[in-house]
């Protein structure tokens, strides 16, 4: 098939698109560089062996959007173009509404009017809010505790309305959980710019030195040692999610279905620093602090639906996740 990945240079696009590409989908990647650089362009070259297409644009330009779709012939679009920093969607909810909502509204104009009909969105746990029972399944009440999550979720309820509105739609929204780790050849990964906001990129920032100590966020929650617990996923395993979305959505998919891409089990803070501990055979500095407002104690996925529908588990490792992260992370020091 002919994919077009909005947001395709960032963290799980880049990814997504080595898979696709090697499972031999033609990729297209859409992408404005707002938060991500040409330069994983190379990067993927050197994995692939070959270029791919990538166009400079915003998905909020209709226009350009649907130049793409027609130019490229494309089948079916993944739509990862997104801003997604909690924090910074309390502080400017107006931006990440237009960015995220309107992107997607612009991205479906486009579609539309050529006439391409499948399409896989990028969507995150944090639609659930408050944990009504663990583990999330897909039928767990919405309530999202910031404008972000309000993003992600109201951009699903129009997908839900386009698909009833019009039976030729294919629309899968993919909820994922904590997306950490990074491609084995440690050429990509996620480099957030400056002081990360979540815990896997500070870890390996502490491992290698440009940041002096860890902060963990409160060891005195109700879990099995205290501090917070997650559901962390392999981006590969993630990547490959969305392979089998693109396969169930050409093969058997109709109308507008939700599923969470998610482990369905839970990892604490300390186990997470102790696993990277163990890849990098030294302890990492760390001190206990408060409790980030907004954060939740716990929360993990149901993952029975991605394996019914989509014939898809997660099969890497915690141990994985930390060495391909320090992979990473030690070959953008050298380079
Ligand atoms: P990322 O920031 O690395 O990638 C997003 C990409 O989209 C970036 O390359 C950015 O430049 C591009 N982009 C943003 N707005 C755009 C616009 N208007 N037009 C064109 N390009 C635009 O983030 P990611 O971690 O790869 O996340 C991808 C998607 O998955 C996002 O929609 C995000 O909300 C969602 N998601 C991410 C996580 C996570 O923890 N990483 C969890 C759940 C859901
Ligand atoms: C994980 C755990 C923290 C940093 C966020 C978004 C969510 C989704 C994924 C997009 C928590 C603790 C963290 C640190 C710490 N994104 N922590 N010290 O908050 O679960 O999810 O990313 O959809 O919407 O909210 O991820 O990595 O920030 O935190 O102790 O320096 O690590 O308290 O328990 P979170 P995170």
């Amino acid at each position: 098939m002919n994919i077009l990945l909005t947001g395709g240079a960032g963290y799980i696009g880049s990814h997504t698109a080595v898979v696709l590409s090697q499972a031999g989908h033609e990729v297209v990647l859409l992408d404005n560089f707002c938060n991500s650089s040409p330069s994983v362009l190379e990067r993927l070259q050197k994995i692939l062996g070959k270029a791919l297409p990538c166009v400079e644009a915003d998905v909020r330009n209709t226009d350009a959007v649907e130049r793409v779709l027609r130019e490229y012939k494309i089948d079916a679009v993944i739509h990862f173009a997104g801003l997604k920093a909690v924090g910074e969607s309390v502080a400017n909810p107006v931006l990440y509404y237009a960015n995220n909502v309107q992107g997607s509204i612009s991205l479906l104009q486009a579609m539309q009017k050529v006439g391409v009909k499948t399409l896989v969105f990028s969507s995150s746990a944090t639609v659930y809010g408050e944990p009504q029972y663990l583990p999330y399944d897909e039928d767990h009440p919405t309530k999202p505790m910031n404008p972000y999550g309000q993003s992600k979720l109201q951009t699903e309820k129009i997908l839900r309305d386009l698909a009833i509105s019009d039976a030729d739609w294919k629309i899968t929204s993919l909820r994922y959980f904590n997306p950490v780790g990074a491609h084995e050849s440690g050429l990509i990964g996620e480099d957030p710019n400056g002081i990360p906001n979540n815990l896997m990129p500070y870890i390996a920032k502490v491992a290698s030195g440009e940041l002096p100590h860890l902060n963990i966020f409160g060891d005195d929650y109700e879990t099995r040692d205290g501090t917070g617990e997650r559901d962390y996923i392999h981006v590969m395993d993630l990547a490959e999610g969305h392979e089998a979305a693109i396969s169930y959505l050409e093969n058997c998919c109709r109308g507008f279905e939700v599923i969470n891409l998610g482990t369905g089990k839970s990892v604490s803070v300390l186990e997470l620093i102790s696993a990277y501990e163990e890849v990098i055979g030294c302890k990492i500095k760390k001190f206990i602090t408060k409790k980030r407002p907004g954060d939740l104690p716990v929360y993990y996925a149901q993952a029975n639906k991605a394996k019914k529908l989509l014939n898809w588990i997660a099969i890497r490792s915690v141990g994985d996740i930390c060495e391909t992260t320090q992979r990473f992370s030690a070959a953008k020091i050298i380079a």
